[in-house]
């Protein structure tokens, strides 16, 4: 338990470096396309977390969004998943709702995640099989739901993107109603919370979901691909992070669509 409480610490005062650095000036450049943005902060925060975990612990790996551990293919030892700062549009744009992720893993094994919501300062953490929190209160295992009395959550642009679209749209219809909160982190924490009750993306990172997924385990939710498969850690996947039932459910609009599997299998080279 000793790496999960170190891992507690950094992750606070990662929040609370970003909150004073926020304050200055910072630089955004754009990455993939025009609205895919990297900031001086996300660099520098990832190098802060780095620095910190390799002075404490010199033989754990860690892979990072913005470009550490780069050339890492398997999951061996202990292995930590950042993302510095999951939402960084919402960071510029809203200085709000937006997150630092860790997922830490032991060959290949879930043992802790963490989500700081860092202009809240609320930290959601769990270890493997010990609950998970809010801070130091627990939260308790989600509630079952099917999709007609839900909220789910997912992106417009997963509804806009033809080839794919079909099933996001059945799935758009037939709930209760929809929230896109534009941080993948904080849309599992909400389903942690059960406060929503599923959250769908078409693609998502390691750095997006492997806190994610560890804390959504121990309240009794489960994350797989939209077709139901497993995830695979070091790749891009599909996700569906959910309680039990809506995620059966929700799995077969996606596994009775073939243009949809088709294009899922090209995309992220199954
Ligand atoms: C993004 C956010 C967003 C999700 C994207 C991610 P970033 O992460 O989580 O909600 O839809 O797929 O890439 O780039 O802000 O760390
Ligand atoms: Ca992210
Ligand atoms: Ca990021």
């Amino acid at each position: 338990m000793e790496i999960y409480r170190f891992a507690q610490e950094i992750i606070l005062d990662a929040g609370e470096f970003i909150r004073n650095r926020m304050i200055e000036d910072f630089n955004i450049d754009s990455k993939l396309n025009a609205n895919d943005l990297v900031t001086d902060v996300d660099k520098e925060t990832e190098q802060f977390l780095f620095d910190k975990i390799e002075e404490r612990y010199p033989q754990h790996r860690i892979l990072g969004e913005e470009g550490a551990g780069a050339d890492i293919e398997d999951a061996d030892g202990v292995l930590w998943i950042i993302d510095p700062i999951d939402g960084t549009l919402n960071f510029v744009h809203q200085l709000e709702n937006f997150a630092v992720s860790i997922g830490i893993y032991i060959d290949g094994k879930p043992y802790a995640g963490l989500i700081l919501d860092v202009m809240k300062n609320d930290l959601y953490h769990a270890a493997f099989e010990q609950g998970a929190y809010k801070n130091d209160e627990v939260l308790h295992d989600i509630e079952e739901s099917s999709l007609k009395s839900s909220l789910i959550s997912t992106n417009a642009n997963w509804l806009v993107r033809e080839g794919i679209n079909a099933p996001f749209i059945q799935v758009v219809k037939d709930a209760r109603s929809v929230r896109s909160l534009g941080s993948a982190a904080l849309e599992f924490v909400n389903v942690v919370r059960g406060t929503s009750s599923a959250a769908l993306f078409f693609r998502l990172h390691p750095w997006d979901f492997a806190g994610g997924i560890i804390l959504l385990n121990e309240v009794g939710g489960i994350t797989t691909t939209l077709l139901g498969d497993e995830v695979r850690l070091l790749k891009t996947n599909s996700i569906l992070a959910a309680n039990k039932t809506i995620h059966g459910e929700l799995t077969e609009y996606f596994r009775d669509d073939d243009s949809f599997i088709k294009n899922h299998k090209a995309f992220h080279k199954l």
